[in-house]
């Protein structure tokens, strides 16, 4: 394992502790998720009781695989916990998120969940959002020119986001495009949320602020709890 998925596997596995028996648990998407749902797989295997939300069809095949009993919002629209990961947090426990396309799947998780548990490597801590990575904003097909123009006007800078190695458009799971942007730091992030989010097409935007969520943080040192 690489010393950095070395990181995220131990935040995931300390993540575990704020799973109790009989929760129901939306289950985050991307590389540290995928640890915390082989971890959770193993618990179940063991005689754990726990039902997952998946969100991300990623997450919901791994889930499946992993052999952890999944619901729906439809039949769960309230949950106990949500772990998932981030790709920057920063010292208001404000997130940017949505590197794996899967922000607007997981926010609404992340609302709809009591408590909310984030699983980083210590590198995903910064001082300010969006100084090293681009603000994901997903937005209807028909909205991308607009959307550009917009963004543009609030003094960022959008890019199609492409699939690897095809080169086509990235599709998310709910079918639509989106647009990386960039702002340079954010220093006000529920002021950006807000901006971005109102644009006519959007359908949101990877910030999420004041969620107030429990941080675990993986480093070589081992795991601490920022909250
Ligand atoms: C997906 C996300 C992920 O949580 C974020 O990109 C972190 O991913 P990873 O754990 O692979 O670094 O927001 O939409």
């Amino acid at each position: 394992m690489a010393d950095v998925d070395r990181l995220k596997a131990l935040a995931a596995e300390r993540a575990l502790e704020f799973i109790s028996n009989g929760m129901v648990v939306g289950l985050g998407t991307g590389s540290t998720a995928k640890h915390l749902i082989r971890l959770l797989g193993e618990r179940v295997r063991g005689g754990f009781r726990v039902l997952g939300v998946p969100t991300s069809i990623a997450t919901e095949k791994m889930a499946r695989e992993a052999g952890i009993p999944l619901t729906t919002l439809a039949e769960h629209a309230e949950l106990d916990l949500v772990i998932d990961g981030a790709d920057e947090v920063d010292p208001a426990r404000n997130l940017l998120k949505g590197g794996g396309g899967a922000l607007v799947r997981e926010k609404i998780v992340a609302a709809a969940a009591r408590s909310r548990v984030i699983i980083v490597d210590e590198t995903k801590l910064v001082d300010v959002l969006g100084r090293r990575f681009a603000l994901p904003v997903e937005v209807i097909p028909f909205a991308v020119p607009t959307a550009t123009a917009a963004i543009a006007r609030l003094g960022g800078r959008a890019e199609l986001r492409l699939t690897s190695g095809s080169g086509n458009a990235f599709v998310s799971d709910n079918g639509n495009p989106i647009l990386d942007c960039r702002f340079g730091d954010i220093t006000d992030p529920a002021r950006l949320e807000r901006d971005v989010t109102l644009i006519p097409g959007v359908v949101d935007c990877g910030l999420f602020v004041g969620f107030d969520p429990i941080v675990v943080v993986a480093a070589h040192s081992g795991t601490r709890i920022i909250r």
